[in-house]
């Protein structure tokens, strides 16, 4: 039996069916090739004639930021914000986080600065990283259709992620990069503000509200996140993404919607 070779169309559409979407460099690396040969130590920069030997192959791409010192960077760039106009300007020029060089921007906030109710999300996806905006996909208009629900609209609430920039295929960010975006989303609740907190999916809810339960066990349940000195209640909830994917579970999001109302109106 003879195999036919795949054509670039099919071995396109095969990578985009396995999520790859994004290109992470100009060039191919060859991952099987030896290990690229040690640059000469500096006694032996030059020959015994003096002259300086051909250089030795670089590496491909500068070795990244180490993640302690990443995380340490992020730490002191976030506490020295005095607000959220220069929050999002410190985080565009922060290299820290390896997600900036797949994302096409930095996805900060959509609605309300101070508004009462902030809404975290988990990260970017295809097109929130196009258009620079948090939620404006799929997931974005089921929340329009939840806020409006309840009488809201985005500009009554203020949005953001956990993680700002777009992870290649809209995998889960891992626990590393959300770590070194952690204390950026921190601040950002810190400067808004919010009377209340609504953390939507596991990601968020369990980073920002240090729980480790699935999201089906926290949903619906009235969280602390400490800030400055005094704490903003945080109510956990479901992903709209996840809510796409199973509508039947539509009503358990909407007795959280009905919770927060609630509690937005109790003295
Ligand atoms: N999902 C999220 O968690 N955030 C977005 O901005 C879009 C989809």
């Amino acid at each position: 039996m003879q195999i036919e070779a795949a054509s670039p169309r099919q071995m396109l559409e095969f990578l985009l069916a396995a999520g790859v979407d994004v290109a992470i460099g100009d060039e191919p690396v060859n991952r099987l090739a030896p290990p690229p040969v040690q640059a000469p130590s500096a006694e032996a920069a030059t020959d015994r004639q003096g002259r300086t030997p051909p250089a030795a192959p670089t590496a491909l791409r500068p070795a990244p930021t180490a993640p302690d010192d990443a995380l340490m960077a992020a730490r002191e760039l976030a506490k020295s914000a005095p607000d959220l106009e220069t929050l999002e300007k410190l985080l565009a020029g922060f290299d820290g986080c390896a997600l900036k060089s797949t994302a096409s921007r930095l996805v900060f906030a959509d609605g309300t600065p101070g508004a009462k109710i902030m809404i975290i999300g988990e990260a970017p996806g295809r097109d929130e990283d196009e258009i620079g905006r948090p939620f404006v996909g799929r997931a974005g208009q089921l929340l329009d259709k939840m806020l409006h629900a309840i009488g809201l609209d985005r500009s009554g609430v203020y949005i953001a992620n956990i993680v700002p920039w777009r992870p290649p295929g809209n995998r889960t960010p891992t626990p590393q990069e959300i770590a070194i975006c952690l204390p950026f989303i921190q601040r950002q609740i810190e400067l808004s503000a919010p009377e209340v907190l609504v953390t939507m999916g596991a990601p968020a809810t369990q980073n920002l509200l240090s729980q480790k339960d699935g999201i089906l066990r926290l949903r619906g349940r009235w969280f602390d996140f400490p800030v400055g000195g005094r704490k903003i209640p945080a109510l956990a909830t479901l992903h709209p993404a996840y809510l796409l994917r199973q509508p039947g579970q539509k009503s358990l999001a909407w007795r959280d919607l009905r919770a927060l109302m609630a509690r937005l109106r109790s003295p």
